[in-house]
């Protein structure tokens, strides 16, 4: 009984958690384009249109999502730190993210497929 429940518990919240976010992804890839950031960091975000951007494309969501923060704590006036980043053109961008967006762009790019990898 107990496993049945545990079974069917888990196909649910597996359900959720895929539903959830395929969701996110196809918002994800709506603020990309509607903010155009391809237009610096490349269609596939990989090749930018300059070797110092960094490559987006399969880097960790969470990383994304703490540079993207960070950009708007940055434009909004505070000082640089370990979670604050001055950068003209980010900060422009990030501005007018919501939270959501920020989640939703993240994780879209970190579906990407890229060269970044952890050796193992
Ligand atoms: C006008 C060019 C330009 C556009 C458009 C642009 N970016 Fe950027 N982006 C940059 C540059 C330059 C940097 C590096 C800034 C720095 O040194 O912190 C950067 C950095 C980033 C980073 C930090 C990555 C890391 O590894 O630290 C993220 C995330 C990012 N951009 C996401 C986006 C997203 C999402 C959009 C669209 C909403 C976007 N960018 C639009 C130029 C651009």
């Amino acid at each position: 009984m107990k496993l049945t429940t545990l079974a069917l518990g888990s196909a649910l919240l597996l359900g959720a958690v895929a539903t959830s976010q395929a969701a996110d992804l196809a918002a994800g890839k709506a603020v990309w384009e509607k903010l155009n950031c391809a237009s610096c960091h490349g269609a596939d975000a990989v090749k930018s249109i300059d070797p110092s951007y960094p490559i987006l494309a399969g880097q960790h969501a969470d990383f994304l999502v703490h540079a993207l923060r960070s950009y708007q704590r940055g434009a909004s006036g505070a000082p640089a730190s370990a979670n604050v980043r001055k950068n003209a053109i980010m900060g422009a961008f990030a501005k007018q993210l919501s939270k959501q967006d920020i989640e939703n762009v993240s994780a879209w790019l970190a579906a990407q497929p890229g060269p970044l990898a952890v050796r193992r």
